[in-house]
């Protein structure tokens, strides 16, 4: 599959199937995860591999009851070591930890696509629920939690808006492609022509 049909190929799973992910699969989708780009390479992402039920069951309670979390085979609580970022970066150390570890994120939801495994990014949770449950140190911060897991019922695409909706050029507001803009009056020359008008 090319690039661009695995990521419109990606969709958020909430139904899995008993079926079990390999360690190998598994361990592929971390290592995709630690490939992330990262502001500076100071690499504040960390991962809790969650297999136990008992365990996700507690999750998915914390991740405010969302009850379909604890039938995905795994579940990867992604964090981060945000200090180690903000001494480098002070004022925009946040921003950067979220999207080091969000890049993380996005690259282990591809990875899974790529191996036919359903994922979900699951932003709603209690953080302190969760760190209670997994026993994370107050200077840890929660970012995510990821489903993964087979599915025989893939959901439907959701809705994107048109490119021309969100694409400016050259500057803000700017919707004209100069590019694009001359052949889109060739082609239109060229239909007023066959339609003779
Ligand atoms: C930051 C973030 C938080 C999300 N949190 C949740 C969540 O808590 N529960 C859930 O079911 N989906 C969650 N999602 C998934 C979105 O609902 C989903 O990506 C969106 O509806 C588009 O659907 P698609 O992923 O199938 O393309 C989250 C996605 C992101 C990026």
């Amino acid at each position: 599959m090319d690039i661009l049909n695995l990521i419109k190929n990606r969709r958020s799973v909430r139904k899995y199937s008993s079926k079990k992910i390999s360690d190998e699969v598994l361990y592929s989708i971390l290592e995709a995860g630690r490939w992330a780009p990262c502001a500076g390479n100071i690499q504040n992402s960390r991962f809790i591999v969650v297999r136990d039920f008992e365990k996700k069951r507690q999750i998915a309670n914390a991740c405010l009851e969302q009850e379909w979390i604890d039938e995905a085979s795994v579940l990867v609580v992604v964090c981060s070591d945000t200090e180690s970022v903000k001494k480098h970066y002070s004022k925009k150390g946040k921003m950067y930890a979220i999207q080091n570890t969000s890049a993380a994120i996005e690259n282990m939801l591809l990875c899974a696509t790529g191996f036919g495994v359903g994922s979900c990014w699951i932003g709603a949770f209690s953080e302190n629920e969760l760190k209670d449950i997994l026993e994370i140190t107050d200077e840890i911060e929660i970012h995510a939690v990821i489903s993964l897991g087979y599915t025989e019922s893939p959901p439907l695409p959701t809705n994107r808006p048109q490119q021309n909706t969100i694409m400016f050029f050259e500057k803000w507001g700017n919707k004209i492609d100069k590019n694009i803009a001359p052949l889109n009056e060739k082609i239109k020359k060229k239909v007023r022509r066959v339609l003779g008008r």
